[in-house]
């Protein structure tokens, strides 16, 4: 094992030798290497004659760039678009994000996280996380309704169990019995478990409501108190686009951080829904781990060894995108505006809740529990759902996802509220031909 990944698995192992439990394999191994980047960066503070030191050109005192580039970039230097970034993210926009993790979940207020590490969009922190966290075998445990990628990124790739529970009770609210008896279940049989919860949900666009989020930490704390390790990894892709008064406003990872030694909380949160910047691909992560005497060395060696892993998997992620967020972020208006767009997401659910549960579909479809996000989900009847895609998509120009023989996903972030009852009629009229 390389020195450096020594040391740090000492400082984690100082504080919480339960964490050293949880890391794979490779997450031990990993390390952030001192080499060049460390030799740069010690010379980028006190080389001020002359820096020999990055593999990046330069040219009278500047950066080098071609002007046919610099052209499409308004309003940032090329030191803060076009150079590489620290394979932590931007420190500026670590900050920035930390200090409004604070502020949009207000529960995390005294509890002490990590600062944030920035990577290329959350499905690279799946699977940054994946690589600290999880050893081909490992098992994750999910909803059976859940977004698809999770099987590639995680069994796919890593060879990682995935196991399900029955996501909605006949009721409509989530399945706890189902969830702990699942998580229960697996505990039972190996000595640490991962649990990945993303509120609001891809596909069914549900978020827990309070009551049912505090019945999942007290579950996941059980667990742990029983003496299994357990990683709770939060994926708040569509974070703050929550539309009912009962839902939980903000994200279950700030209910579950510092609950117990054996439970370490992991947040995958970025700007690329939340502020609708999908192509920037800017995202976090985000440890939270139960106070102990070592608390921010162990926080250091996370982050070290989370930016060991991209450094060795794509370097880092863009500058220019992370410095458009972070200017974003210090722009006046800039809660404003994510609160407009956020309320025009907001009545296309409300009209879509409107439309698609009248009376007039039932002998259509059911609708699955919905009250935030992008999306909503209903369950065809008498007609298989992928013959129903393909039949809207080749007769009348109408696309949506089909999920499995009976699922069908709407994304209403991308439809205009004038336009949500002809696709609801239009659906309904598929079901009917497709019936004969
Ligand atoms: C639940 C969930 N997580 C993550 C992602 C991917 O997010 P990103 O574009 O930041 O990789 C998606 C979306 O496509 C998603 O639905």
């Amino acid at each position: 094992m390389n020195e450096i990944a020594r040391q740090l698995n000492d400082e984690i192992v100082k504080g919480s030798q339960p964490l050293m439990g949880m890391l794979s394999e490779v997450g031990k191994n990993l390390f952030f290497p001192k080499g060049i980047l460390s030799q740069g960066a010690e010379a980028k503070q006190k080389a001020h004659r002359i820096n020999a030191t990055i593999g990046i050109a330069k040219e009278e005192g500047g950066i080098m760039c071609l002007p046919s580039v610099t052209k499409s970039i308004d309003g940032l230097t090329p030191e803060n678009s076009l150079t590489y970034a620290p394979s932590f993210g931007i420190p500026a926009l670590r900050k920035a994000w930390k200090e409004n993790l604070v502020t949009k979940n207000p529960s995390l207020e005294g509890k002490e996280v990590s600062l944030p590490v920035v990577t290329c969009g959350i499905t690279h922190s799946i699977a940054i996380v994946a690589d600290l966290w999880l050893d081909p075998g490992d098992v994750v445990i999910l909803p059976n309704m859940m977004w698809g990628n999770y099987n590639l990124i995680l069994s796919v790739r890593k060879g990682v169990t995935l196991s399900k529970y029955t996501l909605f009770t006949e009721a409509g609210g989530f399945n706890l019995e189902a969830f702990e008896a699942k998580v229960k279940e697996e505990a039972a049989n190996r000595d640490k478990i991962t649990v990945l919860l993303n509120f609001p949900q891809n596909p069914t666009g549900y978020t827990v409501t309070v009551d049912e989020a505090k019945k999942i930490a007290d579950i996941l704390e059980e667990v742990a108190a029983g003496g299994t390790k357990v990683i709770a990894v939060t994926d708040d892709a569509y974070f703050g686009l929550f539309f009912e008064e009962e839902t939980l406003k903000e994200s279950i990872f700030s209910l579950l951080v510092g609950r117990h030694e054996n439970l370490l909380a992991i947040k995958m949160d970025g700007a690329t829904k939340e502020d609708y910047v999908w192509g920037l691909r800017v995202a976090f992560i985000t440890y939270g781990v139960t106070p102990c005497d070592n608390l921010s060395a162990i926080y250091d060696a996370l982050e070290k060894k989370t930016a060991g892993a991209i450094r060795g998997n794509i370097s880092n992620a863009s500058h220019l995108s992370q410095s458009i967020v972070l200017e974003a972020m210090k722009t006046d208006g800039y809660w404003e505006s994510k609160g407009a767009k956020g309320e025009i997401l907001k009545a296309r659910a409300n009209k879509v809740r409107e439309v698609a549960c009248a009376s007039e579909y039932e002998d259509a479809w059911s609708v699955y529990p919905f009250n935030s996000g992008y999306f909503m989900c209903i369950c065809v009847k008498g007609v298989d759902a992928e013959e129903l895609r393909v039949h809207l998509l080749d007769k009348y120009g109408v696309g949506l996802i089909s999920l499995g023989s009976t699922d069908i996903r709407v994304a209403f972030s991308c439809i205009e509220l004038d336009d949500v009852k002809e696709l609801f009629d239009t659906i309904y009229k598929g079901v009917q031909e497709l019936k004969g």
